[in-house]
C-alpha cells in the first residue's frame, strides 16, 4: 500500500497565526478568551483551553477588561461595537485575506451597491462578511443567485459588487460570475477566493484522481474540509473524512493499493502526523493479513 500526504495538507497561514496569536497571548499570561472557536477544530480548541484560553460565545459574555480574540473567519461591526462597550481590548486574529472582503463590502455598500456573497449562508465566515453590510444578498450557489436575479427585472440594473467566501470552490464561483455577468449591467466582481485554499482544493483532486482511496482529516464544523472531501469524492471511489486517527477503520482501506491523505485548513499537524503514523502501522498489519490470506488460498 502506498500513501501520500498532499504537500498542502494542514494549517493555512491565517490559521496558524490565529493559534500563534492565541498561544503569545496565553503565554503572557493575559486574560483572555476566544470570541467562537478560533478555528473549526476540537482539537485545537482544547489544546488553548488548556493554555487558559477561555471561549465565549457572545460579546455580552465578555467580562470588562479581559483581551477577545476575534477568530481567523472574523466577525461584524456589531461585535467589534459591543467589546468596545464593554472595554475588552481586541487581539484581532481576523485572517487579512477576509479582513479585505470586509473591507470591499463595506465600502462598496458605503458607495451605493448592492453587495453579494456567494457562500454558505450559516458558516461564521460569511455570517462576518455580511455584518459589514446593512442588506447583503448571500447566495450559495448560482441556482440561488439566478432566482434572485430573475425574480424582478430591475435588480439586473442595479449596481452589484459580488464576492466569495474565501472557502468556495472555483467551479461554483465561476458559475456565479457567469451568470451574473450575463445578467447584471453594472456588476464589479472580486474573486476572494483564498490563494491557500485553491491550491490545498487543487492538490486533493490531483491527489483524488490517482488514489483508490483518500483520506480527508479535518473537523465536522470546517467548511473547507467539507468541500475538500465532497471534491475527492467526484473523482475517487472510496473517501473517508475523520477527525481524529481513532476513527479510522482500517478495514475500510484494506486492499487499496494507493491511499492519499489531505487535511482541511484548520487541522494541526499534530494530528496529521497522528493519522499518517496510525496507516502506517496498518499498512504493515494489512499487508501481513493479505499475505496469511494469499498462503491460505493457495
Ligand atoms: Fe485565511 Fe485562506 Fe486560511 S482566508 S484563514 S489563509 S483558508
Amino acid at each position: 500500500m502506498k500513501l501520500e500526504l498532499a504537500k498542502s495538507a494542514g494549517f493555512c497561514y491565517g490559521v496558524r497565526r490565529a493559534v500563534r496569536m492565541a498561544e503569545q497571548a496565553a503565554e503572557q499570561g493575559r486574560a483572555c478568551v476566544m470570541l467562537g472557536p478560533i478555528i473549526h477544530n476540537n482539537s485545537v480548541i482544547e489544546y488553548l483551553a488548556s493554555l487558559g484560553v477561555g471561549l465565549i460565545q457572545r460579546p455580552e459574555e465578555a467580562e470588562p477588561g479581559t483581551a477577545v480574540i476575534i477568530r481567523s473567519h472574523g466577525e461584524g461591526r456589531a461585535a467589534y461595537e459591543a467589546l468596545a462597550e464593554r472595554g475588552c481590548p481586541l487581539i484581532d486574529a481576523t485572517c487579512p485575506n477576509v479582513s479585505r472582503i470586509h473591507q470591499i463590502v463595506s465600502q462598496a455598500e458605503e458607495a451605493g451597491r448592492k453587495v453579494v456573497i456567494i457562500g454558505s449562508p450559516t458558516h461564521p465566515e460569511v455570517a462576518a462578511i455580511a455584518g459589514w453590510c446593512a442588506r447583503p444578498l448571500v447566495f450559495e450557489g448560482v441556482q440561488a443567485l439566478s432566482d434572485w436575479l430573475e425574480g424582478e427585472p430591475e435588480r439586473r440594473n442595479l449596481p452589484v459588487t459580488m464576492v466569495s467566501q474565501t472557502t468556495s470552490t472555483q467551479i461554483i464561483w465561476d458559475k456565479c460570475v457567469e451568470k451574473a455577468k450575463k445578467e447584471c449591467t453594472n456588476l464589479k466582481i472580486f474573486d476572494t477566493i483564498c490563494n491557500a485554499t485553491y491550491k490545498r482544493q487543487s492538490e486533493a483532486q490531483a491527489l483524488a484522481a490517482r488514489s483508490d482511496a483518500v483520506v480527508v482529516i479535518g473537523g465536522r464544523e470546517s467548511s473547507n474540509t467539507k468541500r475538500l472531501a465532497e471534491l475527492c469524492e467526484a473523482l475517487c471511489p472510496k473517501v473517508v473524512w475523520i477527525e481524529r486517527a481513532a476513527e479510522l477503520e482500517p478495514s475500510t482501506l484494506c486492499r487499496k493499493a494507493s491511499i492519499g491523505i489531505t487535511a482541511g485548513a484548520s487541522t494541526p499537524e499534530w494530528i496529521i502526523k497522528e493519522v499518517y503514523d496510525k496507516m502506517s502501522d496498518e499498512n504493515i498489519e494489512i499487508e501481513e493479513s493479505f499475505a496469511e490470506m494469499l498462503e491460505k488460498s493457495i
